[in-house]
């Protein structure tokens, strides 16, 4: 079955939160930022997600998910254009991330590494810059990536 990618609704926080665990994931935060989060439905089942936090002008990209079953099929391209789409959309000019596995993915759409200094002042703000710049043993595993949305 095809999977509809559409804008998550607050039912779908529990199984969001399944696909984000399940990877190891954290998943804090998903009623806060369920506005920008987006979820692959095949029928009752959510088997995908991809959400941003926005900071001004800059965002950071979060619990980009396909369930395993379902990987290689460009369902992760897709969330990931669709919540880029959305900080467009909102103005955002600068996206980050951390991925512990993923860099490779992430590079093909066009992100590049960056250290923790290359983030900038808003997105230090979040949850996960916390995290990585204040537990060693998270900053060795994660690697932090920046996109340009250039405008
Ligand atoms: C990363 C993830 C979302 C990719 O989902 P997917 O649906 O399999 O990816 P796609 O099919 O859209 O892949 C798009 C492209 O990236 C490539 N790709 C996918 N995963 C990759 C990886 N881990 N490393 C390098 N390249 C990868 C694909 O081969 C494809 O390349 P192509 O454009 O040349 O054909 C999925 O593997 C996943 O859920 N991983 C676990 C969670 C995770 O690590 N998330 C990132 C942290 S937020």
């Amino acid at each position: 079955m095809s999977a509809g990618l559409r804008r998550a609704r607050e039912e779908d926080i529990p199984q969001i939160e399944a696909l984000i665990t399940a990877e190891g994931l954290p998943a804090y935060g998903l009623a806060e930022y369920l506005e920008t989060f987006f979820v692959l439905d095949e029928g009752e089942r959510a088997v995908g997600c991809a959400g941003l936090e926005i900071y001004g002008e800059a965002a950071l990209l979060r619990s980009v998910v396909v369930a395993p079953e379902r990987r290689g099929r460009v369902d992760g391209r897709r969330l990931v254009e669709a919540a880029l789409a959305e900080a467009r959309e909102r103005s955002v000019r600068r996206v980050y991330l951390f991925t512990m596995h993923a860099d490779g993915f992430f590079r093909r759409l066009g992100f590049r590494e960056v250290g923790l200094d290359g983030f900038e002042e808003a997105v230090r703000a979040s949850r996960q810059y916390e995290a990585v710049s204040q537990i060693p043993q998270l900053r060795e595993r994660v690697k932090g990536m920046a996109l340009d949305l250039g405008r």
